[in-house]
């Protein structure tokens, strides 16, 4: 995790810049702790992402707010937090920031979230730069979205910002990204609205099944040596990077409950489910599976899934495993999106979490209890 973070420190030395890890491809707060002590700042989606920043010691300036639906009671809970920016998302939603901060008497520091319409090449689902998704506003309508923004009393205009998608893994949709909003920031300089930074989201992808996604160092130094080309030197880059600071940094180790060999296919039951792990069901995403105790028998082929009641509860499909009954399995690159998208289904507690470093493992999460899951429930009277 924090080598992952260093790649970035180094492409960005020695300009100005932030890095606002984005809270929700892992939200555990010794995570957000760690990145706090490295200087981050926090690209957040919810009240509650600002509430467990603010716990685990982040700071409220460095705080970035994305969304497309954030609500009045979130508005006035990071303006009172003092957060850093509030990345807008529609001229609905500026016109009630206004409204939300002038009631408080305060300004809202802004910057409006374009959809550059940029492929990212990556799975639909996780795409968001496009005209075809909910998010920011289109390119065509942002120049008029900061004038009004200009003109109102509660607003004071910081940056303009982007998020093309996740798990890319090439650069091409990055420098399209920013040529296009260095574009913008022409044209919205030349209205006479400063900018003082540009925030280009985050996305870029790590490696689960041999992709080979650019290096955070490297690329950097082509977006920075880009900004400087078109004489945006003195603009603060902010980027909001997830995934590839934490994806590869955990592992979901799971216990082999029965194995059931069958025809066409050979069943290896484990007790980890699509609840704890939900990318292979939501995405068909790959994440490799390691055995921890290696055997020498021969390598079967299994579908590794997990006991809820529904087909698409898998956590691989056809591996090459040699496993027996009470083995644990590891399951790699679960930093990202994985506990941070684990629910109760069928009724499971949530895993408990630990964090590894070098020979000390620390327990950052406890296992649920069951009286967890029913805490907030109440039988009719
Ligand atoms: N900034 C914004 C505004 C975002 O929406 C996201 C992710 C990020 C930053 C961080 O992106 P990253 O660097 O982690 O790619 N659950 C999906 C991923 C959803 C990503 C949503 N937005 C998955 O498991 O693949």
């Amino acid at each position: 995790m924090l080598s992952a973070l260093s790649a970035y420190q180094r492409g960005l030395a020695g300009h100005p810049s932030q890095i606002c890890y984005a809270v929700k491809a892992n939200p555990s707060l010794a995570v957000i702790q760690l990145m706090a002590q490295a200087g981050c700042g926090f690209d957040v989606v919810s009240g509650g992402e600002i509430a467990r920043v603010l716990a685990a010691g982040g700071l409220a300036s460095r705080i970035v707010f994305s969304g497309v639906g954030k609500t009045r009671s979130e508005m006035v809970d990071a303006l009172c937090a003092g957060i850093g920016c509030f990345n807008v998302e529609s001229v609905p939603e500026l016109e009630l920031l206004d409204q939300v901060a002038h009631n408080m008497g305060l300004r809202a520091p802004v910057s409006l979230r374009v959809n550059p319409d940029v492929d990212a090449k990556t799975h639909a689902y996780i795409a968001t730069g496009q005209k075809v998704n909910k998010f920011g506003i289109a390119h065509d309508d942002v120049l008029s979205a900061y004038q009004r923004a200009a003109a109102m009393p509660g607003l004071d205009i910081k940056g303009i910002a982007c998020h093309i998608g996740s798990q890319i893994t090439v650069i091409d949709p990055y420098l399209s990204a920013i040529d296009r909003m260095m574009d913008l920031v022409l044209a919205i300089h030349a209205a006479g609205i400063r900018l003082s930074h540009l925030d280009l989201g985050g996305g870029l992808g790590i490696n689960y099944n041999g992709e080979t996604p650019p290096d955070a160092e490297q690329l950097l130094r082509q977006i920075l040596a880009r900004l400087d080309a078109r004489g945006f030197g003195d603009l603060t880059l902010m980027i909001e990077p997830g995934r590839s600071l934490v994806g590869n940094a955990g592992v979901c180790l799971t216990e082999v409950l029965y194995l059931k060999p069958g025809d066409p296919k050979n069943f290896c039951i484990v007790n980890a489910a699509m609840n704890d792990l939900p990318r292979p069901a939501m995405y068909q995403a790959f994440h490799q599976m390691v055995p921890v105790c290696v055997r020498p028998d021969p390598l079967v082929t299994w579908d590794v899934v997990g006991p809820v009641c529904e087909s698409g509860d898998w956590l691989g499909r056809d591996r090459l495993l040699a496993v027996e009954q009470g083995d644990l399995l590891a399951v790699l690159s679960a930093g990202a999106y994985c506990m941070s998208m684990a629910s109760n289904y069928n009724s499971r507690s949530r895993a408990a979490e630990l964090m590894v470093d070098g020979p000390n493992a620390h327990l950052i999460r406890s296992r649920e209890a069951l009286s967890d899951q029913m805490r907030h429930e109440r039988l009719l009277a």
